[in-house]
């Protein structure tokens, strides 16, 4: 049996560009399709976290093209990492962290997504960044797209549905293999594969007042993503022989909501349609039965070539990962009480506590989401995201207190740790966002997910300067020790 955690596991910290950088036009960057989510002011909790707000229109997006300032568009300020990087990885340093998960914004490097060369400002910056990480003894792990594409790829080629966008995403992976192969460690095509069906503008860049059948057009985009996928771990293991390539969803572990037979139904359908469906593509190379059923029952008929289906099966992805903030419940019943979740609403379960946004604490769920991708999969597992959204105060003396954020740390790092003494092959966490940034969801600052605290409210207004939470201080004890104290 193992005990505790492996040595050399990887404790670290995961930011999106989108959400961190700010400076999005910038030294050439390309608007991209998270610079265009906009939160108009006045807006109420209930509001920003309502589908209404979350949806992208076609309205909405024209109002953003236009925009040429920060206006209300939090993507376009994050954290201003752009230019305090150096700032923020001395911390991460100061913490011990041994790896970074970080994104490079496609649009950085292509602004429109098809331009016949690479923005050498946008490379350059991504170098710096990668090399100062490095010079601090900390290990990269890069999504090559978390959620933001170039807004050019969206008007002009209708995103992720169009086949063309496979070859722009591959050779924009390429440029990134050629320019930092010397310094990344774990490469990752897509934030959240399956963010397609719950988010289809964060995933798939689908606007729905545009499609005709829109299950239809989401699904379609959703497989050229599995074959953007398949062909980019191929490159990789080609041009970076040894450097693993990983995947990764949003897993929502779900549970029955009773012992009625139809409940566990319910519950092995959900966990096939939400789940297991986008590992069983990417990491088993094949697309598994039980999904024709699904698209049969929503009119979807996909374009699937004999060579898509080749390779898929030849490039599987060499470990599994996925982000793990809640659990929910699932059931027959319709009147079943509802709660919040990513992107998502939840079926409630009432043995556990929530958030302050309606999210469902549950570190044995993690340790059950562990044993399950193991099982399933046989590879090793990465905790890619997990970390705890809170209205935090800073104090006059520059201190914040966090205990429930530390509390919620400590259950989820024991929860891995019993996971790897079940045996699970887990190699490393990345806590989501180390740093404060502005929330994917509700697109708010205010909603703080860091162990570092940036002084900056909702709408972008603040110093932006950082400080160490008190949970900071305890991740750094809790790296020290290679999670053996937790106090
Ligand atoms: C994940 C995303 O779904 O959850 C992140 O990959 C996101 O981008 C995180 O920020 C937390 O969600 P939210 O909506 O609270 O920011």
């Amino acid at each position: 049996m193992n005990h505790g955690f492996p040595e050399g596991f990887l404790w670290g910290g995961a930011t999106a560009a989108s959400q961190v950088e700010g400076a999005w036009n910038r030294d050439g960057k390309g608007l991209d399709t998270q610079d265009c989510r906009s939160m108009p002011a006045g807006l109420t909790r209930e509001q920003k976290n309502s589908w209404e707000f979350k949806e992208m229109t076609s309205e909405k997006l024209a109002a953003a093209i236009a925009c040429k300032d920060e206006g209300t568009y939090p993507f376009r300020w994050g954290s201003r990492e752009f230019d305090r990087w150096e700032e923020d990885l001395d911390l991460f340093a100061e913490m011990g962290m041994k790896i970074y998960r970080l994104s490079v914004s496609w649009a950085r490097i292509f602004p429109n997504g098809d331009d016949a060369e690479p923005n050498q400002a946008g490379l350059a910056y991504y170098r710096r960044v990668f090399e100062g990480c490095k010079a601090r003894g900390i290990k990269l792990f890069v999504t090559i797209q978390h959620y933001a594409i170039p807004v050019h790829l969206v008007e002009a080629y209708g995103g992720w549905k169009n086949r063309k966008v496979i070859d722009l995403f591959v050779r924009y992976a390429k440029t990134l293999f050629e320019n930092y192969g010397d310094l990344v460690d774990y490469w990752l095509p897509f934030n959240e594969i399956n963010a397609g069906r719950f988010h289809p503008f964060n995933g798939v860049s689908l606007i729905r007042d545009r499609e005709e059948n829109f299950d239809q057009s989401v699904h379609q985009a959703l497989h050229h993503q599995f074959v953007a996928n398949a062909r980019v771990v191929a490159l990789a293991h080609e041009m970076l022989p040894g450097v693993p390539v990983g995947c990764m969803i949003a897993r929502f572990c779900h549970y029955p909501a009773t012992c009625r037979p139809e409940d566990q139904l319910q519950c092995l359908h959900d966990e096939q349609y939400t789940n297991w469906y986008y590992t069983d593509v990417m990491m088993r190379g094949y697309y598994p039965a039980y999904i024709d059923r699904y698209f049969e029952t929503m009119n979807v008929h996909l374009d699937i070539t004999d060579e898509d289906r080749e390779l898929l099966a030849a490039h599987p992805c060499d470990f599994v990962s996925f982000s793990y903030y809640f659990t929910q419940v699932s059931t027959i019943d319709e009147g079943w009480e509802k709660t919040g979740g990513n992107l998502v609403v939840a079926s409630k379960n009432p043995y556990l506590e929530t958030s302050e946004w309606g999210w469902q604490k549950d570190p044995t769920g993690l340790r059950i989401t562990l044993n399950q991708l193991y099982d399933r999969y046989h590879k090793p597992v990465f905790v890619a995201e997990n970390g705890l959204g809170a209205t935090d105060v800073l104090e006059q003396d520059g201190s914040v207190h966090d205990p429930y954020r530390i509390d919620y740390l400590r259950g989820h790092v024991q929860a891995m740790r019993d996971a790897i003494e079940d045996g699970v092959d887990l190699f490393g966490y990345t806590m989501w966002g180390i740093i404060d940034l502005v929330s994917c969801g509700s697109e708010e600052m205010t909603k703080r997910y860091g162990v570092i605290y940036v002084d900056a409210d909702d709408a972008g207004r603040g110093s932006f300067d950082r400080y160490r939470k008190d949970s900071f201080y305890w991740y750094r004890k809790c790296i020290a020790t290679n999670g053996e104290d937790l106090d």
